[in-house]
C-alpha cells in the first residue's frame, strides 16, 4: 500500500483536462493506497480571488471531488487551510529554495508574463506544493503533464532538506497517465485546456449542461480535411477530441479512427458530445446531491482532523531537523 497525494485548485470551474489527468487517477488509486486529496485554497490566492466566488469554488470542488467518486471511507478529502502546518512547512522550504530555480518554473513565466506586479506567492507557489506532498510521507503524486516540473522540484527540495538537516522526508514520484495527460483547448488546440482561459469556449466544465457541452465541441477548432485521424503536430485540434473520446470509453484511439473512415467532423462531434454527456451526468447528479449537503461539511470536518494529525507529526520532525523552537523536557 502506497500513500497518494494530489490536489487541484478551486480557482474557476473544474475542467475537463482536471477530470481526464488527474481525478480519474485519484479513483482508480483509492482502491488500494492510502489517500489524501486536497482542495489547495492557499495556491488559488497567488492570484487576484473574489471572496465569495472563491468561498464558493471551495465547496464546489469538495462537492466534484465526491461525485466523481472520492470515498470517505477509503480517502481523506480536505482543505488545504484548514491545516496550518502546509503553510508552516511552506515556509521552511521557501528557506530551502532558491529563488533562481523558482524562477526557472515553466507556470511562473507563463504566469507572470507581461504581468507589471505579480504577487511574491506566485513565485513561491511551488514549496507551497512541496509541503502539501511532503507532510503526508507521499510516495506517488498523481497529476498531469503540466505538473511535473513542479514534483521533480518538490523531489529536489526534499533530498536537499534530507541532506543538509536530517533524513526524514520521503522522496515522491509522480503518476502522468499515459493517454490524457495533456488535454488542449477547444479553441486553440496547441494550448493546453485551462480554467483560468478567458474564453469558456475553450474549456468544457464538470459542470456544463448538455446543450453547453454540444455546442463547444460543435465549434471546436478542427482543420479543413474534414479526416478523422489521429497527428498531434499536423491536426492537433481532431486529435485533442480523439484523445477525450479515447479515455472516456476506453477505446484506443485506432479503432474510433477506424470507426469514423469515410465520416465527417460533423457525426464524430455529434457522438463525442454524447459521450462526453453521458459521462458526466452520473457526476452532476451527485454533485447536486453533495453541494448543499451536511454530510459534505461532516466529510470536510473529519478529513481536517485526519490531515492534521499527520502533517503535524511530519511538521514537528521538520522544525526539529532544522532547530526551531524549543526542546521540551
Ligand atoms: P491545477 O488546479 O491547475 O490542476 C489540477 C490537476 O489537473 C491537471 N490538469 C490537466 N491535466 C490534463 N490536461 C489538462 N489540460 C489539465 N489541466 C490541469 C493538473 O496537472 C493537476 O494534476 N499546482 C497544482 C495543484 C497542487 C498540487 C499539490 C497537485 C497544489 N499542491 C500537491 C499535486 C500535489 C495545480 O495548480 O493544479
Amino acid at each position: 500500500m502506497k500513500t497518494i497525494f494530489s490536489g487541484i485548485q478551486p480557482s474557476g470551474s473544474v475542467t475537463l483536462g482536471n477530470y481526464i489527468g488527474a481525478m480519474k487517477q485519484f479513483i482508480e488509486l483509492q482502491e488500494d493506497n492510502n489517500c489524501y486529496f486536497c482542495i489547495v485554497d492557499q495556491h488559488s490566492i497567488t492570484v487576484p480571488q473574489d471572496r465569495l466566488e472563491l468561498r464558493k469554488n471551495i465547496r464546489s470542488l469538495a462537492a466534484l471531488y465526491l461525485a466523481i467518486g472520492i470515498d470517505p471511507s477509503k480517502s481523506t478529502l480536505f482543505i488545504q487551510s484548514e491545516v496550518p502546518a502546509h503553510a508552516q512547512a511552506g515556509w521552511m522550504l521557501q528557506c530551502v529554495a532558491y529563488i533562481g530555480e523558482l524562477e526557472r518554473m515553466t507556470q511562473y513565466k507563463d504566469k507572470s508574463a507581461g504581468k507589471e506586479a505579480v504577487s511574491a506567492g506566485l513565485l513561491t507557489y511551488p514549496p507551497l506544493m512541496a509541503a502539501d506532498i511532503l507532510l503526508y510521507n507521499t510516495d506517488v503524486v498523481p497529476v498531469g503533464e503540466d505538473q511535473k516540473q513542479h514534483i521533480e522540484l518538490t523531489r529536489d527540495l526534499a533530498e536537499r532538506f534530507n541532506k543538509k538537516f536530517n533524513d526524514i522526508l520521503t522522496i515522491p514520484e509522480p503518476r502522468i497517465p499515459k493517454d490524457g495527460a495533456r488535454i488542449m483547448s477547444l479553441t486553440e488546440p496547441t494550448k493546453k485546456m485551462s480554467k483560468s482561459d478567458p474564453n469558456v469556449k475553450s474549456y468544457i466544465t464538470l459542470l456544463d449542461d448538455p446543450k453547453q457541452i454540444e455546442k463547444k465541441i460543435k465549434s471546436a477548432v478542427t482543420d479543413s480535411d474534414g479526416i478523422v485521424e489521429y497527428n498531434r503536430t499536423e491536426k492537433p485540434g481532431v486529435s485533442n477530441l480523439l484523445s477525450i473520446y479515447s479515455v472516456i470509453t476506453n477505446q484506443p484511439i485506432e479503432k474510433i479512427v477506424d470507426n469514423y473512415k469515410g465520416k465527417g467532423y460533423g457525426e464524430f462531434k455529434a457522438d463525442l458530445a454524447e459521450v462526453v454527456v453521458n459521462a458526466l451526468k452520473p457526476i452532476q447528479d451527485k454533485y447536486n446531491y453533495y453541494i448543499n449537503s451536511e454530510e459534505l461539511d461532516r466529510i470536510l470536518d473529519l478529513g481536517a482532523e485526519k490531515a492534521n494529525v499527520v502533517a503535524g507529526k511530519t511538521l514537528k520532525k521538520m522544525e526539529t531537523a532544522m532547530g526551531l523552537g524549543r526542546k521540551r523536557r
